[in-house]
């Protein structure tokens, strides 16, 4: 599809044909596509925990203010952004290293912002480029045929209890996938247009 046509069309769904299903295989393409987002200091510290079992739907719907959509879709994905960084950006540097994009200097300066890195700040970049891996899958998703529903809604702790999720990762959002039931897609929300949401230049000059 052309990446206007996915941006246009994507919906929010909530409404799913509970007996089409998504495959391993589809899973592998959407999370192949996932991995290219982009992330501060390439840090790529998103990993996903992807839910079909009935019964853990159940429990995430429950956690979820027992939203239908999150028990009826195919798969539900738990997006975590990490907060333990060095070992990844330890890997991270020696690929640079090996490519000759940074030296050894540079990775001391590297691994030592990370090290240095306030909770408050951990916490942010894990939001911030969870999210943004969040929309890869959604529109990635949608470019399959696929629809979803970002979920924001939900019991941070229940959710960590009942899939045993260690407190170094934040629970960034959750994220329904399925194939729409026979329903017209729905309607688009409003949107506030360009003249409304851009500045040019600084803080008040309108386009
Ligand atoms: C961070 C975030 C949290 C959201 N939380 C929920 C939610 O808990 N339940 C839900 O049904 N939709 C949720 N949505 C979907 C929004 O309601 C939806 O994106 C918005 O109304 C625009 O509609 P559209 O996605 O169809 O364009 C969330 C979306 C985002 C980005």
């Amino acid at each position: 599809m052309e990446f206007e046509k996915v941006v246009e069309s994507r919906r929010s769904v909530r409404d799913y044909d509970t007996a089409k299903k998504i495959s391993d295989g589809q899973l592998k393409k959407l999370f192949e596509l996932v991995k290219m987002t982009p992330s501060g200091y390439n840090m790529q510290h998103w990993e996903f925990i992807v839910v079909r079992n009935p019964e853990r739907k159940e429990k995430l719907s429950d956690a979820a203010k027992s939203q239908r959509h999150v028990r009826e879709a195919s798969a539900v994905v738990i997006a975590l952004g990490s907060k333990d960084l060095l070992p990844r950006a330890g890997m991270i540097a020696d690929d640079r290293i090996k490519k000759g994009s940074m030296d050894e200097a540079r990775k001391a300066v590297y691994l030592s912002n990370i090290k240095n890195a306030s909770q408050d700040t951990l916490k942010m970049w894990a939001i911030q480029n969870t999210s943004l891996a969040v929309m890869t899958l959604v529109l990635a998703a949608k470019n399959m045929g696929i629809s979803s529903c970002i979920i924001g809604a939900f019991d941070i702790e229940k959710v960590r209890k009942e899939f045993r999720i260690p407190q170094e990762y934040e629970i960034v959002l959750l994220v329904t996938l399925g194939y729409d039931d026979a329903k017209p897609s729905p309607e688009q929300g409003m949107r506030f247009g360009f003249n409304e949401i851009v500045h040019l230049e600084e803080f008040g000059k309108k386009p």
